[in-house]
């Protein structure tokens, strides 16, 4: 079984994905931790409903900036935390959960990396720039987490097409979707141990 934390900023329609998931037995996990660097993150509330435990965890939270990387890892410790799941986090990890989690975070994106991925291709730009690139297909993509910005080997990716009149709203709708389908998928895979690492290669054994 996994012990996942989970960390979010924003609505969490992911992290209710993969919750589902765990709650109809497709996924072999358990929720350790829920943590949002925003207060007002649908998903810290979705997790107060469930009674799955939510921390805010920010620049706030632990202003003194040498403290904040430990403070993460710490908080993750004492959960029990064994594997993340970056869910619409807005924030960059500190290198030492890098570190400390390689190989154990993964993340979700909009759009099929590597194409529409790096610093500032995030929520609405990225659907944004699939449709003005004209690219017949668009979909999502769950990676493993590393230093840089959407770059970590490719664990899952589903593509939909692009349809004509689409708009980068409607596009993200669609998308979003496949999202909910793939990361609990993703996540199977780890907890199953069907996932091997040949250097920055991932095998689905
Ligand atoms: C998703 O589109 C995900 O790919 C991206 O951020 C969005 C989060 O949506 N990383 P939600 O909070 O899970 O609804």
């Amino acid at each position: 079984m996994l012990n996942i934390g989970v960390f979010a900023s924003g609505n969490g329609s992911n992290f209710r994905a993969i919750h589902r998931a765990i709650s109809d037995g497709r996924l072999d996990a358990a929720i350790r931790l829920v943590l949002s660097n925003n207060s007002q993150a649908g998903a810290l509330a979705y997790a107060r409903e469930q009674e799955l435990p939510a921390v805010h965890f920010s620049t706030k939270t632990v202003p003194d900036e040498t403290r904040y990387a430990g403070a993460m890892l710490e908080l993750c410790a004492a959960r029990g935390v064994e594997f993340i799941a970056l869910a619409g986090y807005m924030k960059l990890l500190p290198t030492e959960m890098v570190r400390a989690y390689r190989r154990r975070i993964l993340n979700i994106h909009p759009a099929l990396l590597p194409r529409f991925g790096g610093p500032g291709m995030y929520g609405m730009r990225v659907h944004e720039a699939v449709i003005a690139a004209g690219v017949p297909e668009s979909g999502a993509t769950v990676h493993v987490v590393d230093e840089a910005y959407d770059h970590g080997a490719i664990v899952l990716q589903k593509s939909i097409p692009v349809l004509p009149g689409e708009t980068p709203e409607s596009l993200a709708a669609r998308v979003l979707e496949i999202e909910h389908e793939i990361y609990p998928e993703a996540l199977s895979l780890f907890a199953a141990g069907r996932i091997r690492f040949d250097g920055d290669t991932i095998i689905i054994t």
